[in-house]
């Protein structure tokens, strides 16, 4: 089966900056798939890029097995929710989602908008100007938007950073259940750990540039391929005793052939996790079911971990 989008070594560079660099992805028919990073690691120059607002310096991109590097974007098929949703201020609801279908001169324009709207929860502000509704309601109407024309592939950039925590969590699953519907593929991106865990039936998490790695959350969590994915992704950064590294849980408290004194601890429920360093100053965070006080000495031993290679730095750039 041909994969829907594919990137292939594709590298964009803005003056001096390698945004992006020799740059691989395939996301497949149907994926949920959620780029991860920090802010400005490229995330919405990697969008643009596909959307084809942006030209690659090097490399290749494919839609459906097409090669479409050098397409302009209404020649893409592709539909992209913008992190400020980028509606027009001056229409309705209706004519926000109604424009696309105007643009290509699809037909039954009308039909469709109803539909769509109705699927969204929004057909009773299909008169009001995009000025008037929530920023939950503008979130559903740019997704109406993307939706109405039937793309090929969709692109969200960020949607959901701007609404409020209560909001964001239930646009959150709204979103996943849309796109299991639509059975289409998305590439979402996200700073959120939890977005991306919550949403990402795979994830690239983005460093320098490129990939770090790609898997599922769990996959990433249990097994990082680096240390500075173990660093970065979870709760709390991975530990590592020289190029051992180990997660807070992966360890038992009490005996052992390890040492830490404890500066602070953290109850979450009814686990605790202790935070300290070793002798050598070396930081560390262990999960715990009793408190301890700062100050304490503690022993502790490791009862799972992963062997990095030499080569591999954890600092995160
Ligand atoms: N049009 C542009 N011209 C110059 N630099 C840009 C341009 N767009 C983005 N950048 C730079 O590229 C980097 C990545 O930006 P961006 O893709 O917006 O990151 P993110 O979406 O992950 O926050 C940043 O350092 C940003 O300043
Ligand atoms: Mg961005």
């Amino acid at each position: 089966m041909t994969a829907k989008l594919e990137l292939r070594n594709v590298t964009k560079t803005y003056g001096k900056t390698n945004v992006i660099s020799d740059m691989s992805l395939t996301v497949e028919e149907g994926e949920f798939f959620v780029v991860l990073g920090p802010s400005g690691t490229g995330k919405s120059t990697l969008l643009k890029l596909i959307v084809g607002i942006e030209q690659p310096d090097k490399g290749k991109v494919f839609i459906d097995g097409k090669d479409v590097t050098r397409l302009p974007p209404n020649k893409r098929n592709i539909a992209m929710v913008f992190q400020n949703y980028a509606l027009y201020p001056n229409m309705t609801v209706y004519q926000n989602i109604a424009f696309p279908l105007k643009m290509h001169r699809i037909a039954n324009p009308k039909q469709k908008v109803i539909d769509i709207s109705a699927k969204l929860n929004i057909s009773d502000i299909l008169n009001k100007r995009v000025t008037q509704i929530s920023g939950g309601q503008q979130q559903r109407v740019a997704l109406a938007r993307a939706i109405v024309r039937n793309p090929s592939i969709f692109l969200l950039d960020e949607p959901l950073s701007n609404l409020d925590a209560r909001v964001r969590y239930t646009a959150r699953s709204e979103l996943k259940k849309l796109q299991q519907e639509l059975g289409q593929s998305f590439l979402f991106v996200t700073h959120d750990q939890k977005e991306a865990e919550a949403l990402g039936d795979r994830i690239g998490v983005l460093h320098s540039g490129k990939f770090e790695q790609i898997a599922t959350y769990k996959d990433m969590y249990e097994n990082p391929s680096t240390p500075w994915i173990g660093d970065f992704v979870g709760d709390f950064p991975m530990n590592f005793i020289g190029r051992m590294g180990f997660r807070p849980e992966w360890t038992t408290v009490g005996s052992g052939e390890y040492s830490m004194t404890v500066d602070s601890e953290e109850s979450i429920g009814d686990v605790v996790f202790l935070h300290g360093s070793m002798d050598d100053g070396n930081r560390m965070i262990l999960k715990s079911t009793v408190r301890e006080k700062p100050g304490n000495s503690i022993k502790f031993s490791i009862t799972r971990h992963i062997a990095f290679e030499q080569n591999q730095s954890k600092s995160i750039a």
